[in-house]
């Protein structure tokens, strides 16, 4: 268990490199290099960045465990994160008490009797897009994902409709960018100092953004059937803290866009990753087809957690020591940022045996443990969505193999690349699909139930 401690601090060992090049590594080359310094260093390490400082990397189940279950006064997030462009009511700019009340009011919507309908809105838009996949020319399955889950996310999420659906679908992207490029930079850059200053034209997306989401609440109030209404943002005005106050509207939008930005790109990504892995793998993809003709889910499950298990989409979970603690065999001094490092735990052999081999069969009638499996991430900051996530990327994926066939390659497998928000296939997972002649039969239950999904 961690704890706080004043004992001498006692880190990892690291590499010496001027601090410029290790973060120009971190930017460039993250997994490789951190999977090389794994290598030399073992599981624990420490390194030295630019805007972070000192970085405590950890990968084995059992640092992670501590790191995860880590009292929130003493482990937090780092104080650089997307908190800035998202304003104060997100998720990303609370710790401690006040992030435990929040979580307790925004899990509940997605892992609840709302996912039913979320579904239905998945499938409508998965079957709207796919219809107009062209056959027989290879294209770029990644522009076509994005839209998948931009449109799911306004619509269960925000609850969009309409013209504001329509606005929100090419504002909500291009807001979302370009505020993730100015969010790490110094306070003075986002500032606003004119409509032409960085932090001007980000005022006037987050005004626009904000009046739409404004008019969206009204509505919602408005309807005669605010009472049964399922989208995230009604569940939002519905539910009360224990003390009984409402969240306020602002921060209702604040938590939006956050799940806007956690959820768009993410998700888009790991599907992408999974067509790319699936087209170079063909009689997995031959039982997969056979398995959604026949209604079952279960490899199809097992396939989408060995893609994020071998290409994750985010590949650390970022926490700050708040004191000194003591972490398994190590003394942090106090506001020291820690990295759970996600896609090394998932690929070391001692959790998952010839761990670079794209196997989903590991997966099948097997419960991974919790703290090497960590593609959401986990403790007081795991994934919000990761249901939701879990959810779509099955609908999808079961109806693209339901409607179309898909050519293997022998192509070269993609490599990861930095997009900035996520990970995703370099070629932007390229696919060739032909429409099936015989309609696939219905499947049993298109339902799945939330525990089975979330891991
Ligand atoms: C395949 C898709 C996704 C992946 C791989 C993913 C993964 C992650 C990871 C690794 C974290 C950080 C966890 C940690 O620090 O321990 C995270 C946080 C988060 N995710 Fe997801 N995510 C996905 C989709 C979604 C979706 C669809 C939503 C919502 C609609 C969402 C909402 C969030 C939120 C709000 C957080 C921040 C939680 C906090 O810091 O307290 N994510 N996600």
């Amino acid at each position: 268990m961690t704890t706080a401690t004043t004992d001498p601090v006692r880190l990892p060992p690291g590499p010496r490199a001027p601090k410029v090049l290790q973060g120009l590594g971190m930017v460039a080359i993250q997994s490789s290099m951190l999977t090389a310094l794994s290598k030399r260093y073992g599981s624990a390490f420490t390194l030295n960045v630019p805007l972070f400082g000192r970085m405590v990397i950890l990968s084995s189940p059992s640092d992670i465990k501590e790191l995860f279950s880590s009292s929130r006064e003493l482990i937090g997030r780092p104080k650089k994160n997307l908190s800035a462009i998202l304003g104060e009511g997100s998720v990303f700019a609370l710790e401690g008490d006040e992030l435990l009340a929040r979580r307790r009011l925004l899990l509940p919507p997605f892992n609840g009797k709302s996912m039913r309908s979320y579904e239905t809105i998945t499938e409508a838009e998965v079957r709207s897009e796919l219809s107009t996949w062209p056959e027989g020319v290879e294209f770029e399955t990644l522009e076509p994902m994005m839209r998948i889950s931009l449109n799911t996310i306004l619509r269960a999420v925000f609850g969009a409709e309409g013209a504001e659906l329509e606005e929100m679908r090419t504002l909500m992207p291009a807001a979302v960018e370009f505020g993730s490029r100015i969010a790490l930079l110094p306070e003075v850059f986002r500032r606003d100092v004119g409509r032409w200053s960085p932090g001007g034209h980000f005022a006037q997306y987050r005004r626009r953004m904000d009046d739409l989401i404004a008019k969206l609440i009204s509505d919602a109030r408005a309807d005669p059937d605010f009472d049964d209404r399922q989208d995230v943002l009604t569940l939002l005005l519905r539910t009360r803290y224990d003390d009984g106050t409402p969240i306020s509207d602002q921060h209702i939008a604040d938590e939006l866009l956050t799940l806007l930005v956690a959820g768009h790109e993410t998700t888009s990504s790991q599907l992408s990753w999974v067509i790319e892995r699936v087209r170079r793998h063909p009689e997995l993809l031959a039982r997969l087809t056979e398995e959604a003709d026949a209604g079952g889910s279960e490899l199809l499950r097992a396939t989408i957690q060995e893609v994020q298990r071998t290409r994750p989409v985010l590949t650390a979970s970022l926490r700050r020591t708040r004191t000194r603690v003591q972490l398994g065999e190590w003394v942090i001094p106090e506001d020291t940022t820690v990295m759970g490092a996600l896609h090394l735990a998932m690929t070391s052999a001692d959790s998952f045996p010839e761990p670079e081999k794209f196997n989903p069969d590991r997966f099948l009638g097997a419960n991974p443990n919790p703290f090497a499996y960590v593609p959401f991430g986990g403790g007081m900051n795991r994934c919000i969505g990761a249901s939701f996530a879990s959810m779509e990327m099955e609908v999808a994926v079961r109806a693209i193999l339901r409607e179309f066939r898909i050519e293997p390659t022998d192509a070269a497998d993609e490599r990861p690349f930095n997009r900035g928000v996520s990970i995703v296939p370099n070629k932007g997972g390229r696919v060739v699909v032909h429409r099936r002649k015989t309609p696939a039969a219905k499947p049993r239950s298109a339902s799945v139930s939330a525990e089975q999904r979330s891991s």
